[in-house]
């Protein structure tokens, strides 16, 4: 499938839902760069997030991520996937729907907990049970998250799949644009 964006395609979702592996793959499909704005932060700070988290703070990461994204965003056409707390602050949001489309990955709660039990650096997930919290994250992040341009859930196979999902719903979105545009 060719499609040619026009802004940036920016992934968004929980921990565990896979922007990553699926943004990836999508960058691939598209004919477009990848970033992993958490890998950039940390290539920006020279630490871990999880060194970020514990020696400043949440606060300072969410600083530096707010900056990064922005960078990001100033850029050339992408594809970026993002930390599940960036789209939650308001300027990174605003930002988002200036500049990119979002996508947001969504995902069931058992597939994050399965999925996010096989890396163990993500600082949020180590203040206690690891469900609770994904639980209490999914209540305060997905109405936010729901405000994506699109919906596209993240499936418990192949990531193809996955791709395959995400590709059509961004031919439909695109779609909609150009009708919109043209006065359709
Ligand atoms: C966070 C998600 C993490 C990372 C940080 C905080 C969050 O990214 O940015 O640990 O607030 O949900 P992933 O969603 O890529 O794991």
């Amino acid at each position: 499938m060719s499609l040619a964006l026009p802004r940036s395609l920016v992934l968004i979702g929980l921990m565990g839902a896979g922007k990553t592996a699926i943004g990836r793959r999508l960058a691939t499909h598209l004919g477009l760069p990848f970033v992993d704005a958490d890998h950039e932060i940390e290539q920006a700070a020279g630490l871990t997030i999880e060194d970020i988290f514990e020696t400043y703070g949440e606060p300072a990461f969410r600083d530096v991520e707010r900056r990064v994204i922005a960078r990001l965003l100033g850029g050339d056409i992408q594809v970026v996937s993002t930390g599940g707390g960036a789209y939650m602050d308001m300027d990174t949001r605003a930002l988002v729907a200036e500049r990119g489309i979002s996508l947001w990955l969504r995902a069931n709660l058992d597939l994050l907990v399965a999925r996010t039990g096989r890396r163990g650096n993500r600082p949020l997930l180590k203040r206690g049970n690891r469900r609770e919290i994904l639980d209490g994250l999914m209540k305060q992040r997905y109405p936010v998250y729901a405000r994506a341009d699109i919906t596209v859930d993240s499936r418990d196979g192949p990531p193809d799949e996955t791709v395959e999902a995400a590709l059509a719903a961004l031919a439909g979105y695109l779609d909609h644009r150009n009708d919109a545009a043209d006065g359709r």
